[in-house]
């Protein structure tokens, strides 16, 4: 697919935002929102649909349910995008024979394409990740036959006084802080959700009560760099954040991502590693081996650094799982920059991983740099390295057979409806017999015995 014409977006300058000037009046109705994207856009959908129950809409069950179907997108790597433009192909078929239906698009991938959209595809509506309070009077707008646009980013916005209308279940998603400021070369985030800013720390936690109060028992706090989280007000950084959460509700599981390898601090290992309730699991996406590599991407760090960073985890918490995130074929990498990558994979030995091919965005740094790994290269590398973190993972899971994990239950597993599922406190997926004699219930921590495993999933029996 060719890219679309960008804007050029000035990061430090918000964009002019442009709404239909007809005047709008709410008309409700029932609202569909389908979520792409990392756990911030999950967090966000739940927004904005709090926003919209604000102003009178219902949440729809389903797309042949709904009278407003809104796609919250991503467009982290090209293939992100192009999933959007098929769906909305789709979409256009429900819209041809419903007259009447209004289709939106939000998040990441409205940000950078903005009126593109609205002018190359059908749609009504194109509301950007800072401008969520402005969505009812888009969508009423566009029930009157206005088509709308909002994509000013914000320095300040944070939702803070916004109800998130939450899917039911027993884990929350919580973002602690909007944006990045870390100007990877290769991403977009920068771009489309803008600068870098802190929920302030008393709000985050009587949040995290009240999600105890009613039914929660796990959380995990969002945010594209947590490392990096400060509270103004009180000066707390993110493993005071962390230690308040803990203590706030001692019995919650907490969880939280992502972590960077510059930013990630002894504090904030110490803290994990004192708290029970503070789940021993870390995601620190690494991307390349190669110290050349890190320094075209801008990583700030190089493999010194990110070393220290897993020896001190795992020397203050050896049971801590880790899992990462790795880009093959960034432009220049050569073969040896590819060998440092499987070898620190090697080295590390990570739980799991996230393996992308290098995917250009156009506007960011190395949008410039060229994109001069062939595609067959790309792919060869990166299935070189998904086979090898494959036999790692399978091999880390088979060594914990005869140990026993404690498993908050989430339900029955989407294979056996006799079996039921749930994740282990090191955010692996567990598998075991339903007991009905003992009755545990959906939210319940069982301790279950691993007897069998593959590359991505425990099994075991109730103990
Ligand atoms: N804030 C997080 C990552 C957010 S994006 C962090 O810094 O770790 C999630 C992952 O997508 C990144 O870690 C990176 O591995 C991958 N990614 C981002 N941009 C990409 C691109 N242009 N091509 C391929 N993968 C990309
Ligand atoms: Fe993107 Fe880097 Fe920010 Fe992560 S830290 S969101 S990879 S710019
Ligand atoms: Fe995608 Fe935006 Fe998240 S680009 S990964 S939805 S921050």
């Amino acid at each position: 697919m060719a890219l679309i014409d960008l804007p050029v977006v000035d990061p430090h300058q918000p964009a002019v935002s442009t709404v239909s000037d007809t005047p709008v009046t709410s008309t409700g109705g029932r609202v569909y929102v389908e979520t792409y994207g990392c756990q911030m856009n999950v967090s966000d959908s739940e927004i904005v649909l709090g926003v919209l129950h604000q102003s009178g809409y219902q949440r729809a069950e389903s797309i042949e349910d709904a009278d407003v179907v809104l796609l919250n997108t991503c467009a982290i790597r090209d293939n992100a995008e192009k999933k959007i433009h098929e769906r909305l192909r789709h979409l256009n078929f429900f819209k041809n024979k419903r007259e009447n239906m209004v289709i939106g698009v939000l998040g990441c991938m409205a940000e950078r394409l903005r009126a593109d959209l609205l002018e190359k595809e059908v749609v009504d509506l194109v509301v950007g990740p800072d401008e969520y309070r402005r969505v009812p009077e888009l969508v009423a707008g566009a029930q009157g036959g206005s088509k709308g646009i909002a994509v000013k980013l914000s320095r300040v916005e944070t939702y803070d006084d916004i109800e998130p209308l939450r899917t039911e279940g027993i884990s929350a998603w919580v973002s602690i802080m909007r944006g990045c400021d870390k100007f990877c070369t290769f991403c977009v985030v920068p771009f489309t959700r803008g600068r870098e800013r802190s929920r302030s720390l008393p709000l985050i936690t009587d949040e995290l009560r009240r999600l105890w109060d009613n039914g929660f028992k796990e959380v995990t706090l969002l945010g594209q760099n947590v490392d990096s989280y400060h509270d103004e007000i009180t000066n707390a950084d993110f493993a005071d954040l962390l230690i308040a959460s803990a203590k706030a509700v001692p019995e919650m599981r907490i969880r939280y991502t992502t972590s960077h390898p510059q930013d990630m601090s002894d504090k904030v290992i110490e803290a994990m590693a004192e708290y029970d309730n503070i789940c021993k699991y870390i995601h620190l996406p690494f991307q390349s081996g190669s110290n050349r590599i890190l320094e075209l991407m801008n990583r700030t760090y190089t493999v010194d650094r990110y070393m220290d960073r897993i020896n001190k985890i795992k020397s203050t918490m050896p049971s801590c799982a880790l899992s990462t995130d790795v880009i093959a074929g960034f432009c220049t990498e050569t073969e040896e920059d590819h060998q440092a990558t499987m070898d620190l994979m090697k080295e590390v030995r990570f739980d799991g991983a996230y393996m992308f091919a290098y995917s250009p965005r156009e506007n960011t740094k190395a949008w410039k740099m060229g994109d001069d790994v062939p595609d067959d290269v790309k792919n060869r590398r990166l299935n070189e390295i998904i086979a090898q973190q494959n036999q790692i993972s399978a091999e880390i899971n088979q060594s914990e057979i005869g140990s026993t994990h404690h498993v908050l239950v989430e339900g029955p597993s989407k294979r056996n409806a006799s079996e039921w599922k749930g994740r282990s406190d090191t955010n692996k997926t567990v598998i075991f017999p339903h007991d009905d004699v003992r009755g545990y219930v959906v939210g319940d921590v069982v301790p279950v015995r691993i007897t069998r495993s593959t590359s991505a999933t425990l099994f075991g029996e109730l103990v």
